[in-house]
């Protein structure tokens, strides 16, 4: 595995391998002094030209952790705020032979154009709405580690698909680990062309979340209403939005009620009281927290089998 840019590019066994590896990662988190020689001699750069505090530090942990030097790079403070162009910023960094660009880009796109031009792998951390694989892997890992296999779990992904990256990268490696994804979301916000992909990979559709909840699923996925990529009006207000799609706490209890089991996921930022309630995102069923805890050792994982010459099998 020379880059990571999409969850698609991971086969089930390419999946089972780093989830492993984080697992022993996890426990190297665990540990008082959290040093390991692995990276050392290689450097990752965080380029990052939108807002970022989960991945962007995580990354950063996960390389230092393992020795990496690290630099992050922000789009406010580089010289593309002069009108360099990408093409001309990547090719400045990697010209200081630098082994990795970790890239977060509001294109969609952006990670593959770049992975074209380096010689550094690439590692895509969200790209405009397109995808965003480390985020998919850390959810899988923090969801197993509750449920067990999600091999026949049901998975409801529910909000803001249209511009999630999250949603998209999660609903394929749900699938390739076998798992029932519902995606539940307001018309308004069913990305056009879903049809036939949910026709071609397996998953379901719904408008109705209150349904998909009475079925108790296994998990609860909630994603941000991302309101800085809105042009237009994609609900009437943000209250009628709640009503219809937000985890209430009415909802948290119908969802405890037809499942106990069930756990709530939300990749973060949070708009508590906008896409979930203030009860299910303290609720004991909530993964929040460990999904970030899970990143650190999800993102080691990336990174060693990137840089440290062990392969992936595709
Ligand atoms: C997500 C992102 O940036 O795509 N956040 C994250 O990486 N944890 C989701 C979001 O911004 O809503």
């Amino acid at each position: 595995m020379r880059h990571l840019l999409s969850s698609a590019d991971l086969s089930r066994d390419d999946v089972r391998m780093l989830l492993a590896t984080a697992a022993e990662m996890h426990e190297i988190q665990r540990r008082d002094v959290k040093k390991l020689p692995t990276l050392r001699g290689r450097t990752v750069i965080n380029l990052f030209f939108e807002d970022s505090t989960r991945t962007r530090s995580s990354f950063e942990i996960a390389g230092k952790w393992m020795s990496a030097d690290t630099i992050n790079i922000t789009g406010k403070g580089s010289s593309t705020s002069k009108g360099e162009s990408l093409r001309d910023t990547v090719l400045t960094i990697d010209a200081m032979s630098v082994d990795c660009l970790v890239m977060r880009h509001m294109a969609s796109g952006a990670a593959h154009q770049v992975s074209q031009w380096v010689d550094a792998s690439v590692v895509n951390a969200g790209d405009g709405t397109h995808e965003h694989p480390t985020q998919a892997l850390l959810d899988a890992y923090t969801m197993e580690q509750r449920l067990g296999s999600l091999e026949g779990r049901r998975v409801a992904i529910v909000g803001d698909l249209t511009h999630s990256r999250v949603f998209r990268s999660n609903a394929i490696t749900l699938r390739t680990l076998g798992a029932d994804v519902t995606l539940v979301a307001p018309p308004t916000l069913m990305p056009s062309g879903i049809r036939s992909w949910a026709e071609r990979d397996g998953l379901h559709l719904s408008d109705d979340l209150d349904a998909v909840l009475a079925d108790g699923p296994d998990a609860v996925m909630m994603l941000r209403v991302q309101r800085e990529r809105m042009s237009g009006g994609f609900f009437p207000t943000p209250r009628e939005y709640t009503v219809g799609f937000g985890l209430t706490r009415e909802r948290l209890r119908a969802l405890t009620d037809a499942n106990p089991e069930a756990v709530i996921c939300h990749p973060g930022p949070m708009n508590r009281g906008l896409e979930i309630s203030a009860d299910a995102a303290d609720a004991a069923s909530s993964l929040v927290l460990d999904q970030v805890s899970a990143g650190v050792a999800v993102r080691m994982a990336v990174l060693y089998h990137l840089l440290a010459g062990e392969e992936v099998t595709s």
